[in-house]
């Protein structure tokens, strides 16, 4: 994978294919984030504070043009929001917002601090911070600084563009749940990388340190990449591991793959809130013309691919059709998963949304839609809240409604309800 370089005596990098598609997702989700926490219209501020850990110098070159980079789209969609977000209002919302920009390289911040002093950013420490050092060297006096600005949920954004798979030690993305409530932390993770270097040598176990993957792991790891599973099951394993080590209980993964090196690029939406989760896949919809993923409509990896002319066909699309296959696919899982879900006890909507959000491109909204099917077809009862059936006819499902196996699947005389 090409490491960009800036200097600011010098023009910036030329941006990939892969790079945009990554800088798309990011602009996508900040705007999605902005509108969808601030729908009550009589809040008067919004506090958050956006964490940009290997920023590199700010843009790219794109051709002719200059293209955004990280930084930079973080303050332009604040001010984008700011616009939007007041126009209807009769209340103003005031956006208080802080970055913090982290790179390693004298060179890149440097680059970074004269694009934002071209553009009348002030960089005086106060709202905008920019910061040369090693992100994990920053990371503490980071998460110490949001929770002081914002004692109770400490909201914020971290985004974590790395290089490869392991400077992001995943530890400290535990810690940033673990401190910050609110928090959501968005990895690029050379996933592909990692499985084409799998060896049970010295030298990749501590390579693989940062991710706390123990031997006995990268041997089960090899085992399945040599096995039937092949790739895909190295991939969801991964996938499952870096949600278990950080903590966060959910997880979206944008799949690119750079043309160039045809190894594939994680960008990892971490979060410990459904509602995130939702929002950002989203945005795999919204984008739908861009963005594919391999699998059907209870897929286990999202993707983006740029080989749009290889011999493989991308499996789902995030189009009307794929949409329509979808609904099909979770019409035939879904008894199945309530059937488990719900075996012991009639379980909430709410709770059904977080079991099935990290395994398929299903909005909640598509979930529902399902249920509210089976429900027609007298395949589950739906409960209000006080426990009595709803009638068939119901639109709308609320989140506190639960789902439970019809009482008349048993034998006269019980009742599978309590
Ligand atoms: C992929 S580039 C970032 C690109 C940028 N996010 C964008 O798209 O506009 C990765 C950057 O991370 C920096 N970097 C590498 N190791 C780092 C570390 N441990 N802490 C902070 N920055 C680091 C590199 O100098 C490089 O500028």
């Amino acid at each position: 994978m090409a490491d960009f370089k800036w200097h600011p005596d010098e023009p910036p990098p030329s941006i990939e294919e892969h790079s945009k598609a990554k800088l798309t997702v990011l602009r996508a989700y900040l705007r999605a984030y902005f509108d969808r926490l601030n729908v009550n219209p009589s809040r008067d501020e919004f506090k958050l504070d956006l964490i940009d850990g290997f920023s590199g110098g700010g843009v790219f070159r794109d051709e002719n043009d200059i293209m955004s980079g990280t930084p930079l789209i973080m303050l332009e969609e604040t001010e984008g929001a700011r616009d939007r977000l007041n126009r209807k209002r009769a209340k103003p919302l005031r956006l208080d917002c802080k970055y913090y920009f982290i790179d390693v390289e004298a060179a890149h911040t440097n680059h970074l601090r004269k694009v934002l002093d071209e553009r009348g950013y002030r960089v005086d420490g106060e709202k905008i911070v920019i910061r040369n050092s090693r992100f994990e060297d920053a990371a503490d006096d980071i998460i110490a600084e949001v929770r002081r600005r914002q004692p109770r949920a400490g909201r914020s954004i971290f985004l974590l563009d790395q290089t490869g798979f392991s400077l992001v030690e995943l530890t400290l993305v535990a810690r940033i749940f673990r401190e910050l409530s609110a928090a959501e932390v968005i990895l690029t993770f050379a996933a592909d990388a990692l499985i084409n270097h799998l060896a049970a040598t010295p030298a990749f176990i501590t390579a693989v340190a940062p991710l706390q993957l123990t031997s006995a792991q990268i041997h089960g790891l090899i085992a399945d990449k040599e096995g039937g599973g092949g790739r895909a099951l190295v991939q969801r394993t991964l996938r499952d591991h870096i949600r278990t080590v950080t903590g966060a209980a959910y997880d979206t993964p944008f799949f690119i793959r750079p043309r160039i090196s045809h190894r594939a690029l994680w960008f990892l939406h971490l979060s410990t809130h459904p509602i995130a989760r939702d929002v950002m896949i989203q945005r795999h919809w919204d984008i739908s013309n861009t963005f594919e993923h391999y699998g059907h409509g209870d897929f286990r990896m999202l993707g983006w691919d740029s080989l749009k002319n290889s011999e493989t066909p991308p499996l789902f699309n995030f189009r009307e059709l794929d949409e329509q296959r979808m609904q099909k696919q979770l019409l035939n899982d879904m008894p199945q998963k309530l059937f488990s879900l719900t075996s012991e006890e009639p379980i909430s909507v709410d709770a059904m949304r977080r079991e099935l959000a990290n395994q398929t491109a299903a909005r909640f909204s598509d979930l529902d839609k399902v249920v509210l099917e089976l429900f027609q077809e007298k395949e589950i009862d739906i409960l209000r809240p006080d426990g009595k059936v709803r009638s068939r006819t119901l639109k709308r499902l609320s989140p506190l409604d639960r789902i439970a196996l019809p009482a008349t699947l048993m034998l006269p005389g019980f009742s599978r309800r309590r």
